[in-house]
């Protein structure tokens, strides 16, 4: 017989046994999170699998900042300060001009599917300022990590790593039911984020990573990007 506790464990326990194939296609980036914080073993676990990412030459160059509770608070007031006032403190530069052809159209059709979501007219200026602010309120998360890296040279490589590590960090929140989502946005005040965490100048931040419950009922999770077809991305020699 199944108690009320043993059903509601089993309600509460999220997809452990999702396949590898299932955890990749259920990722996506979450825009909007339930205002209950992961506990922190779970977020160690989480932490602990990103370890075991691929690095160039081993470096393992990641350095991870988890920000939560009141201070994530304090930071989310802070970069919305900053932004407003448009103090940007990138330390990559980052241009959607440089888009062209069909990976312009495919970032059209991010902003479409996003502005649609959000209800937002392409013309309203303000309104898509409001959505895009919605970065550095985190989505609602209650804890977000961000990412620093040592700098190496011109730090494409380092930036190849850390995009191992990200991919790794997202990937095991899914399988735990979890969501997350990278932040360039988060990435424009690179240096703001460094001073209010007192993280020294040498380490850079291209982005970081706002997880947590998924708000299933958030407007900004009906976005679902499709993918062009394997052939339009791969060539085969033989
Ligand atoms: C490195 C990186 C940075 C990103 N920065 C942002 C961001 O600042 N804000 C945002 O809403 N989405 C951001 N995204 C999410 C992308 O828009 C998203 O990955 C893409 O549209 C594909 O959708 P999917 O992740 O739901 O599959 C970023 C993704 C990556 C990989």
């Amino acid at each position: 017989m199944t108690t009320d506790l043993a059903r509601s464990q089993q309600e509460n326990t999220v997809d452990e046994t999702l396949s590898f194939e299932e955890v990749i296609r259920v990722r996506r980036s979450i825009r909007g999170f339930l205002d209950k914080p992961v506990p922190d073993s779970v977020i160690r676990e989480v932490l602990q699998d990103g370890q075991y990412a691929p690095s160039n030459c081993n470096t393992q160059p990641w350095n991870t900042h988890v920000v939560l509770g009141d201070r994530l608070k304090q930071l989310s007031a802070l970069l919305h300060a900053k932004n407003d006032a448009g103090e940007f403190t990138p330390d990559f530069t980052f241009d959607q001009n440089n888009f062209y052809g069909e990976y312009r159209k495919r970032n059209d059709a991010l902003g479409k599917a996003y502005y649609e979501a959000m209800n937002v007219m392409r013309e309203d200026k303000d309104g898509r300022r409001r959505v895009g602010a919605m970065n550095y309120s985190f989505f609602n998360a209650p804890q977000a990590a961000f990412l620093f890296m040592p700098s190496f040279g011109d730090n494409v490589r380092v930036a190849g790593d850390m995009g191992m590590y990200g991919q790794t960090l997202l990937l095991s929140l899914a399988a735990r039911g979890l969501g997350g989502i990278p932040q360039t946005a988060l990435g424009f005040f690179a240096g703001t984020i460094r001073e209010f965490l007192g993280i020294p100048e040498e380490f850079k931040m291209l982005f970081g990573i706002s997880f947590g419950y998924v708000d299933e009922a958030a407007p900004g999770n009906r976005i679902h990007m499709d993918r062009v077809p394997v052939d339009t991305s791969v060539t085969f020699h033989a």
